[in-house]
């Protein structure tokens, strides 16, 4: 706190109220007792003004497109570091020391298995069912099997339910994929990192040995490692917000993954690919920058834009790179990615883009990786789901140890009826 403050004046008075420095990024005016001094409330639908929390986990700089994950930056974290390590970090505030590293990698891998009762809830769905939904339900699910670490008030049990988390998601993903495609469930296999377990349980089948391809992995675990976390977005809200109540952790991942699903936010990879399949072909691009410009038209450029970043994306360098990376290494040539490039450059020099700062977001190239690598679209937004586990849990951690938190519950600007009394139905 400094001595600063914004002083307010309206013709029912001034008032003072205290500026709150970050450690970086912009300062903060503390309303904390605006409503009991002023008898308003502050308008803010979107959130597009208001810090709902403090937190030390990571910092955006939209206008210079800077991502921070405590401190160290995203593109140094994504070429460098495995998701064991960034999942730590992110978790404890600091990057492990080997032993640390091992430690927590060992403890990730001890809770990689569901109980087994867990699979026949998969039966119950359609074969056809969004494996977002399946990730709704089980990960929803496993709140009634895992009772020994829904304790919140007990750091340990938060800490227990913490592991489980991102040690079942990659097993709850490829059990949704497994079951839409009819090939029996696999075991996580330990022996592996993480991210080639989720691959062996996504690709491979019992019936034969599987083999990590190392350029697969490194892709994979820099697309976990991009989607880790990213400060108060509309998922992470959401899981503070279940999280503020008590709710046991795992019902608040759940309501994480429900938010994430949108094409606003996570469902962004998915809907970006099929518009560049629907593209199709380079010379079609003019067509669709005119629809996106359209104000007559819902239709939007997938994967462009973005609420907080008016520069472009840092995760979507690294993720155009690592496209590139994947597909001459796997000696794949796909026309979508030449769509995708040939729309990016054109996007970049319209003057409608430009003026409104919208630039390619992770969104924008992280399908034609997941495609080329063998994912049907529809699990695109579960991966994502898989990553943003671990900030969930990070998020909801520091959340719940936070002597300052209280239940989130916003007001409102009233505009309906006012007070008016019944009418009988047949007076009506
Ligand atoms: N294509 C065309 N125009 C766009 C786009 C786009 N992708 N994004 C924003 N605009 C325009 C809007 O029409 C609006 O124009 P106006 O001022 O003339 O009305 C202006 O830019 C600002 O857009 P808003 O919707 O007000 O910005 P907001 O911050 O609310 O939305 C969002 C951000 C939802 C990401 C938006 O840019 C969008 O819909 N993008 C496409 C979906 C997408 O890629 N989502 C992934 C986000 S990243 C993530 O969640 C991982």
């Amino acid at each position: 706190m400094t001595d600063k403050t914004m002083a307010m004046t309206s013709s029912e008075g001034n008032w003072d109220y205290p500026l709150i420095p970050g450690s970086v990024g912009p300062e903060v005016v503390d309303i904390r007792k605006f409503y009991g001094q002023t008898g308003m409330f502050t308008y803010d639908p979107g959130f597009t003004s208001t810090a709902s929390c403090q937190s030390a986990i990571t910092y955006i700089d939209g206008e210079k497109g800077i991502l921070l994950h405590r401190g160290y930056p995203i593109d140094q974290l994504a070429e460098n570091s495995t998701f064991m390590e960034v999942s730590y970090l992110l978790v404890h505030g600091e990057l492990p020391k080997a032993k640390e590293l091992d430690q927590f990698t060992y403890t990730i891998s001890r809770h990689t298995m569901l109980h087994e009762q867990l699979s026949t809830f998969y039966r119950g769905f359609r074969r056809d069912a969004h494996p977002m939904a399946i990730m709704c339900g089980v990960v929803g699910a496993l709140s009634a099997f895992y009772h020994d670490s829904t304790d919140i008030t007990d750091p340990e049990q938060r800490m227990i339910a913490t592991h489980r988390l991102i040690a079942k998601m990659p097993t709850i993903a490829a059990m949704a994929y497994k079951y839409s495609v009819g090939q029996p469930f696999m075991y996580p296999d330990n022996s592996v990192s993480y991210t080639g377990n989720f691959l062996r349980m996504t690709f491979g089948v019992p019936a034969e040995a599987y083999e990590v391809n190392p350029v697969i992995e490194r892709a994979m675990r820099r697309i976990f490692i991009l989607h880790a976390d990213h400060e108060q977005n509309a998922s992470t809200s959401t899981v503070r917000l279940a999280g503020s109540s008590g709710a046991n952790p795992f019902a608040c991942i759940a309501a994480g993954i429900a938010c994430l699903w949108g094409p606003a936010h996570g469902g962004a990879n998915e809907a970006a690919l099929n518009m560049l399949r629907e593209i199709a072909r380079p010379e079609n691009i003019p067509e669709y920058i005119a629809r996106a410009k359209d104000k007559d038209d819902p239709f939007r450029l997938m994967g462009f834009g973005h609420r907080v970043y008016k520069n472009y994306d840092p995760r979507a360098k690294v993720m155009q790179q690592t496209a590139e990376e994947v597909l001459k290494e796997l000696g794949i040539s796909d026309p979508v990615l030449d769509t995708a490039r040939e729309l990016e450059q054109i996007a970049l020099k319209d003057d409608y883009f430009i003026e409104k700062k919208l630039y390619p977001n992770v969104d924008f190239y992280s399908g034609v990786i997941l495609n080329a690598i063998g994912f049907p679209t529809e699990m695109f937004t579960a991966l994502f789901a898989l990553a943003r586990t671990v900030g969930w849990v990070a998020q909801w951690n520091e959340m719940i140890s936070d002597p300052e938190q209280k239940i989130g519950r916003p007001r409102q600007l009233y505009v309906g009826a006012t007070q008016r009394d019944y009418v009988e139905v047949g007076e009506r």
